[in-house]
């Protein structure tokens, strides 16, 4: 819907756009890379749904060049991007290998000769397979090998960025990765879901201490969180014990360790939680030990909020919890649409966590993309999501919530995981035959927007 009012954000607002490593790389096995646990499961069949892989993705290994420029075609003011933990310290432990920093000293002095703020993120779900190997994140070691990679990054790099990310979704690494088995490494072990959660967030923690140590200067340290709302699908008071469960499951889970020191007590009574208690699958006594949510509670600079979607959930027996699909929304490929939900997300975490300042790290829309005749993409659809959210965000300012950017997810279209190249969410269309990349209108819409530091009145 077009605005009436010119939406105006404050002078130092960051507009930004972020992508991954393996959703943008390819290069999987050049200069010293070795296999993450998604070079391995996209070699087994079944994974993605299209069959498709990472080993080229947009190529973006070897275009950084043509992709800065992208950015400055933009207006960028900042870029999020992924380091692979492979490139750098192939094995995940011990040995160190400088092409795969040198790679990132490049990006790093591109970006900052062209005055786009890095942002960078340690971890975006892969994992070393070596680790994987030796249990991978319910495995309480990976939590330290993780400390030492941060430490490595940081010694070469944190002379030049500022802003760091330890992880990217640590509640999609561990239930995706160990519980529904949509990602790599593809299990399904409740026990081990849990645990991998408790270990990613234990490694945030090493990590947060390892670039505090490492760095010469003060850096902003953060962590980006898959989040979403909360909705009760009817108000009777089932639906609304379920909405609460699912919020504290979905949510509070990692919330609440970083922020406050505890996990919330809805996951504290429930099924999975006592089960483990009792020294079925995972003992929590091994799992949480003496200093560990001191240790994953330790003060941070800001948080990032990764939105796309609300959930709504209705209450049934056994499980508690059954998510449901409002009828009469509207729905991109892969969810719902609902842009007040970034809004009423983002002033209930200022509400329950008030010291804490925060970034929008994604927020986009897959949309089925094509080039027109005329040689553009017109991705009309993408533009009227990015303005109703951002929008939104610039409400959520006006109520009083520290919010000091916003990032597009994503810069160019790449590869989503388990489903492939099949969903577009770039601000630049890729073929990814020839690897040409066409700048969306959705690209030259959000140069725009950074131009006039919001959104105009014709929007
Ligand atoms: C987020 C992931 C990102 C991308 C988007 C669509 O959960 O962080 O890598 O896949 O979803």
């Amino acid at each position: 819907m077009p605005t009436t009012e010119t939406l105006t954000f404050p002078p130092n607002f960051v507009w930004g756009a972020a992508t991954s490593a393996y959703q943008i790389e390819g290069a999987w096995n050049e200069d010293g890379r070795h296999p993450s646990i998604w070079d391995a499961f996209v070699h087994q069949p079944g994974h993605v749904r299209t069959g498709e892989t990472g080993d080229t993705a947009a190529d973006h290994y070897h275009r950084v060049p043509e992709d800065l420029e992208l950015m400055s075609a933009i207006g960028l003011k900042a870029y999020r991007f992924s380091i692979a933990w492979t490139r750098i310290v192939p094995e995940g432990m011990g040995r160190i290998n400088p092409a795969g920093l040198d790679f990132y000293d490049r990006l790093v002095d591109g970006l900052l000769a062209r005055g786009i703020t890095p942002y960078l993120t340690l971890f975006h779900y892969d994992l070393p397979q070596p680790l994987q190997d030796r249990g991978g994140w319910p495995n309480r070691d990976t939590a330290r090998h993780f400390g030492d990679y941060a430490r490595v990054v940081a010694e070469r790099l944190a002379d030049r960025v500022d802003w760091w990310i330890t992880h990217n979704e640590p509640s999609i690494t561990a239930f995706l990765g160990y519980l529904t088995g949509e990602h790599a490494p593809g299990k399904h072990n409740p026990f081990a879901a849990v645990a991998a959660l408790h270990h990613v967030l234990l490694s945030h923690g090493y990590a947060v201490q390892a670039l505090r140590a490492a760095a010469r200067h003060p850096l902003q340290v953060g962590i980006a969180l898959n989040l979403s709302p909360t909705y009760p699908a009817t108000k009777s008071a089932q639906d609304l014990k379920a909405a609460n469960f699912a919020d504290d499951v979905g949510n509070r889970i990692m919330l609440d360790p970083l922020l406050k020191g505890h996990y919330p007590e809805g996951f504290a009574r429930s099924w999975l939680w006592r089960c483990l208690q009792r020294g079925l699958g995972w003992r929590p006594r091994q799992l949480i030990q003496a200093d560990d949510l001191k240790i994953i509670s330790a003060p941070l600079d800001w948080v990032g909020v990764n939105y796309y979607t609300r959930m709504v959930v209705r209450h049934v027996p056994v499980i508690q919890v059954l998510p449901v699909q409002p009828k009469g929304s509207e729905y991109s490929e892969m969810w719902e649409i609902y842009p007040p939900g970034i809004y009423d997300l983002l002033t209930r975490l200022h509400a329950d966590y008030a010291q804490t300042n925060w970034v929008v790290t994604e927020n986009g829309i897959p949309v089925p993309d094509e080039v027109a005749a005329d040689g553009g993409v017109h991705d009309a659809r993408r533009i009227a999501y990015l303005r109703a959210h951002v929008a939104e965000v610039r409400r959520a300012m006006a109520a009083g919530v520290p919010i000091q950017g916003y990032f597009v997810w994503s810069l160019v279209d790449n590869f989503e995981w388990a489903y492939g190249y099949a969903q577009r969410f770039g601000l630049a269309y890729v073929n990814f035959q020839t690897q040409r990349r066409i700048l969306k209108d959705s690209g030259t819409w959000y140069g725009q927007v950074i131009r006039a530091n919001g959104l105009p009145a014709d929007g």
